[in-house]
Parts: C-alpha cells; structure tokens; sequence
C-alpha cells in the first residue's frame, strides 16, 4: 500500500466525518433570530411581538423539534405564530400538541394548517412512499381547542392588544388547494389591521382586494440544504419564485415573514447551511415611531 493512498484515505475519512458532525448539528441547533418589521399604516400593530415558528414535523423517530420547542419556553412574547406542519406521524399529535400548550404568550397561540397536516403518514406508508389517510383539520382544532390554542382553518379571531384590536386570520394549507380567502375574511368586518397565517407564501398571490398588514408563512425549511455556490437554485416548493428562502421579504406589496422552519421533510431528514430557526418579530409603524 502506497503512502498516497494512506494519505488520500485519511482525508476522505476525515472529510466525511467533518461533514457528518456539520449536518447534524446545522440539523439539531436552533437559532433564535429577531427582526424589526416595518408595517405601514397599522399603528394598532405597533410594538407588537410575535414569535413565529412553522413546519415542526414531529414524527418518530424524528422527535428533535420537541426538544427545540423546550429551548423557546422561556420566550413571552405577545402572541405565537405557528405556521403549520405540525406533525408527520398522527401517533405524535398528542405530544406535539402538549408540548406546544406548555408556550406562553401573552395574546395568544395562533395555528395555521400545512399539507403535512392532512396527509399524515404511517411509517410503513413513508417507506412504500405512499400518501397517508386524510386528517380532518377538525382532530387537530380539538386538540389544540382543549390547551386554549387556536386553530385558524380558514377563519380569523379579533385580538385585543395594547395599541388597539387586531385580526389574526388563519388560510388553509395553499398547497393543496384548500385555502378560501372569502371565508377567511367572513368575519372580518370592521377596519382593523390583519395579520394572516399561511402555511405556503404563495397564497400572497390570491390576496387582491382583501386587507393583508403582514403574511407568516413556512413550508420553504429554508430550502433545508444549502449548497454554498448555489443559493439561488435553493429549492422552496413554491410556485412563486421568491427573493430569498425564508426570512423577511416583501411581496405583491405586501410584508411577508417566511420561516426556516424547525424540523425536516422525513424524505431527507437532516439540514446543511439551514439550521432550524425560530424568529422573534418586533413589529414598528414607520409613522408612529417618527411621532
Ligand atoms: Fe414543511
């Protein structure tokens, strides 16, 4: 055996073991972000804090964003924002739903659906690469219903804060075609700000004439793996074509908040130059601050 080799061979075991301790850390750290998002014209949103976190996909055996959700207890913000994907196993519903009961926030939890959430899949199911039973949504709302956290499954809730009442409204995953913008905003009648939970920022697209202050949404993971070099052919599963991953971005007009994320696709359970992240966003009125 040539030196050559025996070098070559060491710098090939050390470079995979190098890549396998990177991905499962960028897969298992959370980074907690803030941001300061500038909402125009809804001074009732001014000052407000809104932890928002998307696509969870607890399922075993990949329970890490259990953990994850531990780490941001002792964060109280004025409301959370969960932007679907809660889970990938039914059989873990239960424990997602407690864990997520054990968060404090002031105003309140606000959940909206992913398509994880309707075509949950048994283990063996995953592995035939088959689509699981469709969940009523319902399963999810009475769950969270008895932990005093609301489902917004097309439906929206007035929110009294400290500068004024708000709406938080809640779209059905857009990803499979299940959102409805009119019965969304049924119940918003009168003329206070609205924040709209989406699980895919596409449905920014449909928005039209229906007030929209500020959109949350997910179901990118960031793009999840991150080739450095190929950042802009990060795959996001959208229609729209956006401008980053995830993160603060504005579009159709519209300021939209989209989240890396905390868990994985169970296709490819793991992350690389994505870690999950949960971000605290501080909302400002330009025109409030400069008064
Ligand atoms: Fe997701």
């Amino acid at each position: 055996m040539g030196v050559e080799y025996i070098v070559i061979t060491i710098i090939a075991v050390l470079g995979f073991t190098t890549l396998v301790i990177t991905v499962l850390r960028h897969t298992h750290t959370l980074v907690i972000d803030e941001v300061r998002i500038l909402v125009p014209n809804a001074s009732e949103l001014h000052g407000l804090q809104i932890l928002h976190i998307s696509d969870l996909h607890i399922s075993s055996p990949h329970t890490w964003p259990l953990k994850a959700l531990d780490c941001i207890q002792s964060i109280k913000p004025d409301i959370i924002a969960i932007t679907g994907d809660l889970t990938t196993s039914p059989e873990m519903l239960d424990c997602t739903v407690k864990a997520i009961g054990r968060l404090t926030a002031r105003l309140g939890i606000f959940v909206s659906l992913g398509n994880h959430d309707h075509w949950q899949r048994s283990r063996l199911q995953h592995l035939l690469g088959l689509t699981g039973r469709f969940v009523h949504p319902k399963q999810i709302e009475n769950k969270m219903e008895k932990r005093a956290i609301e489902t917004l499954v097309n439906g929206s809730v007035l929110v009294n804060g400290a500068n004024g009442n708000f709406y938080v409204a809640g779209l059905d995953d857009p990803y499979l075609g299940l959102d409805n913008y009119d019965k969304t905003y049924e119940m918003i009648k009168s003329d206070h700000p609205v924040i709209l939970l989406s699980h895919s920022p596409d449905a920014i697209a449909d928005v039209s004439s229906h007030r929209c202050d500020l959109m949350l949404s997910g179901h990118t993971h960031g793009g999840q793996i991150r080739i450095p070099m190929l950042h802009g052919r990060t795959f996001t599963n959208t229609k729209m074509v956006l401008p980053r991953p995830y993160g603060l971005m504005v579009l159709n007009g519209t300021p939209v908040h989209v989240s890396a994320g905390i868990g994985t696709s169970s296709e490819l359970p793991l992350r690389f130059n994505c870690p999950p992240r949960a971000t605290i966003l501080n909302i400002v009125d330009p025109r409030v601050e400069t008064i």
